[in-house]
Formats: C-alpha cells, structure tokens, sequence
C-alpha cells in the first residue's frame, strides 16, 4: 500500500537543520574535519550543579509519574522570581506554563488561537516553527521582512490593512535569529499598541535573552511594557541558558488566558514536563548565574575572532550585540546557497544559507558560535585561502 501523508504535511520545508545536519554526517562520512557553525545548538556542556540536581531528583520514586498540568509549582515559583531579578516585571504562577522547550509552545500557541483563514504574522527570516505551527492549524502566514535598513525589525505600518484585519497571532523574536539584532524600547511600545489596537496576540519568542555581551545593554522582556499582560507572552528556554537543549524545558509567561489556552492544548498532546528536569531547572534558575557569565564570555571571544576575521578577509559584518549567531553578508556576485556550498566542499565549513529561513535572509550566511576560539580561527584561515570573484 502506498502510505499518503497529510496534505499539511507536504505543504512543510524540509526542516532546514535537519537537512544541514545530514550534508555535514555526510561530509565527515567522506572524512572530512568539518567545522561546524550551522545548527545553534552549544557545544559547551550543561554546568555541573545543575546536573547533579538532576542525578539527585531522578532518583526520587515522586518524579517517576505523570508530571501533568502547568509545571511544578516550584518550577513556576523559580521562574517567577528570575524573571523579576531578571526584568523587574511580577508573574504569578498562573501566567508561567512549563513547557517542553519553548520549541513545542511556540509550535502549538497556533492550536490555541488561530481558526482556518486567521492570518499569522512572522518575520523572515525566521525560527520555520513559526510558520510550521500556521500551517498545522490552517492559518495564512503573513511574511514580514527583516531588513538591514529597517535594524531588522518587521515594518509593522507596512502590512496591508487586509491582512492586519484577519491577523490573529504575531510573532517577534528579540534577540533575533537569525540576524543577532536586538529590539529598542520604542518597538516594542508601538507593538503592543498595535496588538491592542488591532486584537492581535503577541508571542515574543525571548529563547535568547541570556546571550548578550554588553552589561549596559540587556536584552529587553516585552512584559516589561506598560499594556503588554493585555495581551502578549514571552517565550522562554533554559537550552542556550544553561546548555540544556536536549533537556526540553522552556516555558510561557504573560497573559493568563493566553497562557491557559496554550496549557489547554498541551493537556491534549503531552502529559508535562519530565519532574526531574523541571526540579533541576529550578537549580539552574535559582542558583548563582556565574556560569551564565562565564558563557557570555566564551561567546564573546568567539564572536569577536569570528567577525574581525571575517572582516579582515573584506566580508561585511556587523558585531552582534546579543545572541551566539554572525550574519555576514556573502561575498558580492554569489548566492548564499553558493556561498553555503562553497564552504562546505572547499573549506570544510558548515553554516547556514540566510535564504533558507526566509526569501530576506538571501546575500546572506549565518554562523552560529558553536565552536572554541581556536577552531573558529581555523575556519577563518581557511575561508582566507578561498578566492571570490570580487577580491
Ligand atoms: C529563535 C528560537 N526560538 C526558540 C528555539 C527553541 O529552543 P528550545 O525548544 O530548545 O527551547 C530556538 C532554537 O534554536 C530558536 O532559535
């Protein structure tokens, strides 16, 4: 019998880094020494306390259940008083839902909101879960550009009337990725504005937040905002935190109802997170953040020899004030499929086309800075040895 599938299911992209990571197995499978800049996954491994609070919690016969529900009340507790050290801003247990890595919420808040020809607002380029969770629930994506000339945030008075009229759902995610950029105050006070305005929910995906490099200049939370519990949630993630990401533990905060909704569909597809991870993310949570710092740090010698290296070779780059990615614009006359190409056979390289998570993301390639120093020089040198037509 010939199996078919979803139509739904048809209508998806290849999942963009599942497909990098099968051209770099099989690049190493040709015995290649492949660098790899591609998928944002850390390298670093997830520090010691946190996992021997979870060597500790496994081991408890009450956490070998069904967790259920929203999360331990301990997890939302430690959550809650992040956020307020963090971004001075009160949650109550009710607006904080765990999640399975803010992945699965931010896949599912469609199931929630959005009914067949609700229009879904998402910046391109972009995280594909975006518009993965559009597609699953029979919503209309609305691509929104980030542009350079725009500082890479969406044009919210260009989108046609129309479209905001049957808007349901916005998506913005500061720091951003693919692009590093990070939002000014002043866009998020006119987003909620136009949310309100126009009754459109807004989930800001934070999944970042904790990856910047200068003390002074803080990525913001949009629950910050006078009028943002009307109406938005914050997504959140302990993966690129703590280097946790094949843990799964994130979670949703914001607007009660919004937030119950998202709970809802849940209730219906997963039974909670696994206790143990969310009693050891209370320790990562609620302990001293030093290991967070000491990461900022690491990054930040990585990206500094990424961009000047690249910059001393003539590439165009900006220096990322937050998250662990590099945008550099491709060499002139190439394609960034041609650039992704090029590094792969001729350099060993791996990164990620700029084109594949959104049409405004062509001309340009993302290196994500997920190798030490040293390697990152390699790949430098090695990208020096490369000629382009231009240089
Ligand atoms: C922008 C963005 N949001 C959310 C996520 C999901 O992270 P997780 O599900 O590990 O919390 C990622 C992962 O790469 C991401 O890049």
């Amino acid at each position: 019998m010939e199996i078919r599938y979803n139509e739904k299911l048809k209508k998806l992209p290849p999942y963009l880094f599942i497909e990098i990571d099968r051209k770099k197995k099989e690049a190493i499978n040709k015995g290649a020494d492949i660098i790899s800049l591609g998928v944002g996954d850390p390298d670093m491994p997830t520090p010691e306390h946190i996992v021997k609070s979870m060597q500790e919690a496994v081991a408890k016969p009450t956490n070998h259940q069904y967790p259920f529900g929203v999360g331990l009340p301990s997890y939302r507790n430690a959550v809650a008083e992040w956020y307020k050290k963090r971004f001075n801003v009160n949650l109550s247990p009710d607006e904080v839902c765990a999640l399975v890595g803010s992945k699965e919420g931010i896949g599912h808040i469609h199931l929630g909101f959005i009914n067949p020809g609700d229009v879904v607002l998402i910046p391109e380029p972009g995280y594909p879960v975006y518009n993965t969770g559009t597609i699953f629930s029979d919503g209309v994506p609305y691509f929104m550009p980030l542009l350079e000339k725009n500082n890479f945030l969406p044009d919210l008075d260009s989108i046609p009337e129309d479209v905001v009229k049957k808007a349901k759902l916005i998506f913005v995610n500061y720091p951003n990725n693919p692009t590093a950029a990070v939002a000014p105050r002043e866009f998020y006070i006119k987003l909620i504005e136009f949310a309100k305005k126009n009754s459109i929910i807004v989930a800001a995906d934070a999944a970042y937040s904790e990856i910047y490099y200068n003390e002074n200049e803080k990525p913001l939370s949009l629950l910050e905002f006078p009028g943002a519990k009307e109406i938005c949630v914050e997504f959140h993630s302990l993966s690129k935190t703590y280097n946790m990401t094949g843990w799964r533990i994130g979670w949703v905060c914001g607007n009660k109802d919004i937030v119950a909704g998202i709970a809802k569909v849940k209730d219906n597809y997963d039974s909670g997170v696994f206790q143990a991870v969310q009693e050891a993310a209370v320790t990562a949570l609620a302990s001293s953040q030093k290991c967070v710092e000491d990461a900022r740090k690491i990054y930040k010698e990585r990206r500094d020899a990424l961009v000047e290296g690249l910059q001393k070779l003539g590439w165009e780059v900006n220096l990322p004030k937050a998250s662990f990615y590099v945008w550099a614009k491709v060499p002139k006359e190439y394609s960034s499929s041609q650039v992704v190409s090029r590094l792969l056979e001729e350099a060993s390289i791996v990164c990620t086309p700029g084109n594949g998570m959104g049409k405004s993301g062509e001309g340009y390639v993302r290196f994500a800075l997920t190798v030490g120093v040293s390697r990152i020089k390699e790949a430098v040198e090695r990208i020096s040895k490369m000629r382009w037509k231009d240089t």
